[in-house]
């Protein structure tokens, strides 16, 4: 949540904000990108509209716009320059928009700056979505699926814990500057997206006339590509469905060299090519940083005495292909440092301890 406040999103953290656009608007966009539409298969269809999903769609477009409106005047009003120290990321862009002026700075760089880029309002508007979307569910889905997949499968989160204590230590938490020293979390991380890709299915458009395997695709053809099925896919993967992060482990596992910046076809969760993802640096930094914090700072079980092959781990159709029933589990302190700077570590400890009397959730506690 703290990386809310530098994109210009932090009204987020406002409860009641937040429970009306996660509980209505990015459910009902999740449930409608993932929704089977007639009319992409039958497009002589589609201007009936048989299951309603246009007018679904436009509705809550409509809140989003009301939404997002409401960041950008908020912004324009309190007029900050992108040099303020408390500037954020809309305030940076705002100084591409000719009709903001950010008041501090008038008649300084301003007009210099239109003049190298100008945004209009709704380019504004698609970045701070594509931000919004892009950067939310993705990584919360991949979490709690990392999550999942490592109560599942204890051994796994016992060697990452061990890397984070040899590594880390348990006086204080991980943070960035450790991201690069921790293989085995990078492991964790490439089997979490193998297995369960945020984006499962990735819809393109074929620019022209081709051929792919044999098969003629015309120009302007609706290509699906199932970025799920490939990653499970037994010709290029041992145990396809097993949860193994050691494959990828260097000088251990048979798929040490494979990564996912679009090259190996096999495993493509960011996608390949010049549509793929890019957003993916920051996606990456936001999940590992995570995971690595939630598998250092606690101890975690399953509740009620649940063994780890009870868990249900199936998944259900949607966006981001999430898990058919939440995750909940147990936590318990491992640091002997607070998670939060500047809090007195007995009373930290205390309050952390009450959290398995009201079972933690992860996606939302996140
Ligand atoms: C674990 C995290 C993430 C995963 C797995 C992921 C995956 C993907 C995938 C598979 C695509 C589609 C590629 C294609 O169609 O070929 C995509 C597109 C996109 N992603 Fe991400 N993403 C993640 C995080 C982010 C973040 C943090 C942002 C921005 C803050 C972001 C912004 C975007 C945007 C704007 C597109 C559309 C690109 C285009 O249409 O050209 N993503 N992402």
């Amino acid at each position: 949540m703290a990386g809310l406040a530098k994109t210009g999103m932090e009204w987020l953290q406002d409860p009641l904000s937040w429970l009306f656009v996660a509980s209505v608007v990015f459910v009902e966009f999740s449930k409608l990108f993932g929704a089977f539409n007639i009319g992409d298969f039958f497009p002589w269809l589609s201007w009936a509209d048989p299951q309603g999903i246009n007018v679904r769609l436009r509705a809550a477009r409509a809140a989003l716009d009301e939404f997002i409106d409401k960041i950008i005047d908020e912004h324009m009003a309190r007029g900050k320059s992108p040099d303020d120290v408390d500037a954020d990321m809309v305030d940076d862009m705002l100084a591409f928009l000719p009709e903001a002026k950010p008041k501090k700075a008038a008649g300084d760089g301003g007009d210099e700056l239109q003049s190298t880029l100008r945004l209009t309002r709704d380019n504004i508007k698609a970045i701070i979505m594509d931000v919004m979307f892009g950067g939310t569910e993705t990584v919360a889905s991949a979490i709690e699926w990392a999550m999942a997949e490592m109560m599942h499968s204890p051994d796994d989160l016992r060697r990452l814990q061990k890397e984070l204590a040899d590594t880390v230590g348990f006086d204080r938490n991980v943070d960035e500057s450790d991201l690069d020293k921790l293989p085995f979390l990078k492991c964790v991380i490439k089997e979490t997206l193998r297995l369960h890709p945020p984006i499962p299915l990735l819809l393109h458009e074929t620019a022209e006339d081709c051929v792919v395997g044999g098969y003629a695709v015309p120009r302007a053809s609706r290509v699906m590509i199932n970025v799920f099925a490939i990653g499970r896919d037994a010709k290029a993967w041992k145990d396809p469905d097993t949860f193994r992060p050691s494959r990828f482990v260097a000088g251990e596992g048979e798929a040490a060299g494979v990564d996912f910046k679009g090259g190996c076809f096999e495993f493509l969760p960011f996608g390949s090519g010049r549509r793929s993802c890019p957003g993916m640096a920051l996606g990456l930094y936001a999940l590992e940083l995570a995971v690595a914090q939630l598998a250092h700072g606690f101890s975690w079980a399953l509740p009620d005495g649940m063994k780890p092959s009870e868990l249900d781990m199936s998944d259900i159709f949607g966006l981001t292909a999430p898990r058919a029933t939440r995750l909940y589990a147990v936590p318990t302190p491992r640091l002997t440092c607070p998670l939060v700077a500047d809090v007195n570590v007995d009373e930290h400890n205390k309050w952390i301890s009450m959290l398995p009397a009201c079972m933690l959730r992860l996606p939302l506690s996140i």
